[in-house]
């Protein structure tokens, strides 16, 4: 059985002293739990610091929104995976459909940031998935195998191995519509297949595969007891203490 997750990426939100409040909440509903399921934040760069130390001696991890696929030098504005090492974060989001479509990120560009993550120890969550245009299109598998193809391109099975993929249909983000339990199934199945194809099927099985669009506390029950979701990537839900623990509570009851 795959280990659920519940990852909450804050996006653009929570400056140190909100970063600290809704620490300091999240740990005090997290004693209601004895480490069923994974659970990660994702501030900001600027909270990260202050988080680390927010979350010391509890099971809570730390992931970064982003990162720059090089080491060193003159990339104004950007962000290296030993930065991120050293602040002891854990996780890193990449290819988030805000950064393919503000910020022009490729899957080319994203395979490359895969890559360094996995070579400097950070477990990468990496996202994908459809916009309204190509799922009415009636183009969503399409995408979605191209986007696997391309973000996976070159990786041994080995790092495959320690990385995520997070299931977010572009329409589905911020907008209060989800997708429905089995529309999301359906996707997660492909996904599992298309990394089986691309590696082997013991691969595909243990590859853990969040769903991320609009999850909230009253659809993440459904969602999350389906065959092939493993956990969730929340964005406005994880900004409240309560709506957050409320999913983090059905993935503890959907791990039976
Ligand atoms: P919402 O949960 O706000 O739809 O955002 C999902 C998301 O983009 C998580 O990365």
């Amino acid at each position: 059985m795959r280990r659920k997750i519940i990852a909450g990426n804050w996006k653009m939100n929570k400056d140190i002293h909100e970063t600290a409040t809704l620490i300091a909440e999240l740990r005090e509903r997290m004693k209601e739990f004895k480490n069923e399921v994974d659970v990660v934040i994702c501030p900001s760069y600027t909270s990260l610091v202050v988080a680390k130390s927010l979350i010391k001696d509890s099971s809570i991890k730390l992931g970064a929104q982003n990162m720059l696929q090089h080491d060193d030098g003159a990339y104004t504005g950007e962000v290296s995976t030993k930065m991120l090492t050293a602040i002891g974060c854990e996780y890193v989001i990449l290819g988030h459909s805000e950064r393919r479509q503000y910020f022009k990120e490729t899957d080319e560009l994203i395979n490359a940031k895969i890559k360094k993550a996995l070579s400097a120890g950070l477990t990468p969550i990496v996202c994908i998935g459809e916009t309204l245009d190509e799922r009415e299109a009636g183009i969503t598998d399409k995408i979605i195998t191209t986007q696997v193809n391309g973000v996976l391109r070159g990786l041994t099975s080995s790092e495959v191995e320690k990385l995520l993929i997070a299931y977010e249909p572009v329409w589905a983000i911020g907008t209060g519509k989800n997708a429905t339990p089995e529309q999301a199934n359906q996707v997660h199945k492909l996904i599992r297949k298309q990394v089986g194809q691309m590696y082997s099927w013991a691969i595909a099985e243990k590859l853990i595969i969040q769903y991320g669009g609009s999850m909230n506390a009253q659809n993440a029950s459904a969602l999350l007891s389906q065959s092939d979701i493993d956990g969730g990537l929340i964005g406005g839900a994880s900004l409240k203490a309560d709506l957050f623990m409320a999913i983090v509570q059905a993935g503890v009851e959907s791990s039976g």
